[in-house]
Formats: structure tokens, C-alpha cells, sequence
């Protein structure tokens, strides 16, 4: 385990701010994943959105920040094996990590790093690879996927937007669900409706979208 850099703060507002309207609105957010499933409660979720840039992987860094001070125990795992972000977003070095641990053939301790905020541990991407869509699909991930929940209460997965790539859609039927991301005033209702479509091909549980941007005073809303 790494020691983590010092701009989590800067990132992250559920660590900033944790008064703000923002950290309240993840903390609805984190109650309302808890009560979606009452009879099959989710260890496995995924993050992803329609297009780029809509706000996928602070979301979710700020969701795990927020389930991890409610005392759950909290892994991420960068699964955008194509514009990877965690690393950065937690500070972290990023040469080992989920690819690594994809590419070794025996069961050894999962690469995962320490965040700095308690509870709350991080797989980076590790580098990356040439086809990340088959790597996600490959039966390698699904042995990491028990692993990986096996050590915590709750996985959360970022990934690359859904109508981009193949890369979402091949975790998606993996896990317990999907929270779909999309940008105020920026994500098309056609673009939503088409990431909503790929997902249910797959038979993805989607169990909420999140409006994120909707422009309050101090940035981020819901
Ligand atoms: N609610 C918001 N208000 C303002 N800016 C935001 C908001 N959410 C995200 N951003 C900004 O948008 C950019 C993209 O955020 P982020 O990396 O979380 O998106 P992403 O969907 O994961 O992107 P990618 O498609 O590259 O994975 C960042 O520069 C971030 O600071
Ligand atoms: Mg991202």
C-alpha cells in the first residue's frame, strides 16, 4: 500500500466541504442505493454515463468517500481502461493495478492502495491495455470481481461512457447495478435514452441516474 498525495482534499468536496449542499446531496444519494435493493443488497455497482465528461468519476469518488464515512467498508476500481482518472483523483501512483492483478495467472493480494480517508481503499488502472473491453469480459475479471467483494462491504466500478465503448456493457451483467451518470444541460435526451437501451440489452440492473451538475452555488448538485 501507497501513502496518498495530498490534493484529495482539493477534489473531492465530501472531504472539503462535508456541510455543503453537495455532500449532503451524495449522502441522499448513498441512502437512496441503500434502500434500491432491500431484498438483494449491492456489493457490486457500477458508474458510468452516455458520453465523456459528465462528472462519472468524481461521482463516484465522492459516493465512496460518502458510504466510507457512514463507516462501510469501500473499494474502488478504475475500470476505465481508456482515460483513467482515480489515480489522479486520489493521488495515487498508478503502475500497478487492475490490469496487473487481470494479467497475473495465480491468486495473490489484490493491488490496492490506501486513500487516506478511512475505509476506504482504491485499485487504479494500472497500465493500459490494448483491448480493455475484452479484459473486462474476460473470466479473469469475473475471479477478481469475487475477490475483490469478498474484502469489503461494497465495490463501487468506474468505467468509460456507455455509448463510446463495449467496456461498460461487459461489466454491467457482472455486477448488482448501474448508476447512470448524466450531465445537466449537457448529456442529449437521444444519448440518454441509447445509453438506457446498450444497458438493458445487457440486462444491467440499472438502478438510478444522477443529474449531476445542475449549477448551485458551490458547484455541485443533484
Ligand atoms: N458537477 C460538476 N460541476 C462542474 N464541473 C464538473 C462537475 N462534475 C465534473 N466536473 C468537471 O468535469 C470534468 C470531468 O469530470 P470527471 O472526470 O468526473 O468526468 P468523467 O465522466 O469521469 O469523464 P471521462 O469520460 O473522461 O471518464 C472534470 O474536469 C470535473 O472537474
Ligand atoms: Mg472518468
Amino acid at each position: 500500500m501507497t501513502t496518498p498525495g495530498a490534493s484529495l482534499e482539493a477534489n473531492l468536496i465530501t472531504l472539503r466541504d462535508p456541510g455543503s449542499a453537495a455532500a449532503e446531496a451524495y449522502r441522499t444519494l448513498r441512502t437512496n442505493i441503500l434502500f434500491s435493493s432491500l431484498d438483494r443488497p449491492l456489493h457490486t455497482l457500477l458508474v458510468t454515463s452516455s458520453s465523456p465528461d459528465e462528472g462519472k468519476s468524481l461521482t463516484l469518488a465522492n459516493l465512496a468517500v460518502t458510504m466510507a464515512q457512514a463507516e462501510q467498508r469501500v473499494l474502488v476500481v478504475d475500470c476505465d481502461l481508456r482515460r483513467p482518472s482515480l489515480h489522479t483523483i486520489f493521488g495515487l501512483p498508478n503502475e500497478r493495478g487492475l490490469t496487473s492483478a487481470l494479467l497475473e495467472t495465480t491468486d495473490g493480494p489484490l493491488p490496492v492502495q490506501r486513500s487516506g480517508v478511512p475505509g476506504l481503499i482504491v485499485m487504479t488502472s494500472g497500465p493500459l491495455p490494448p483491448r480493455p473491453a475484452d479484459l473486462l469480459g474476460s473470466r479473469r475479471m469475473g475471479v477478481l470481481i469475487e475477490q475483490m467483494r469478498a474484502g469489503v462491504d461494497i465495490v463501487l466500478f468506474d468505467t468509460p461512457p456507455v455509448v463510446a465503448a463495449t467496456d461498460a456493457s461487459a461489466l454491467a451483467p457482472r455486477v448488482d447495478g448501474v448508476l447512470l451518470v448524466l450531465q445537466a444541460g449537457h448529456t442529449r435526451r437521444d444519448r440518454a435514452r441509447e445509453a438506457r437501451q446498450l444497458l438493458e440489452q445487457v440486462k444491467a440492473n440499472i438502478v438510478g441516474v444522477v443529474l449531476n451538475g445542475a449549477k448551485l452555488e458551490r458547484g455541485y448538485s443533484y
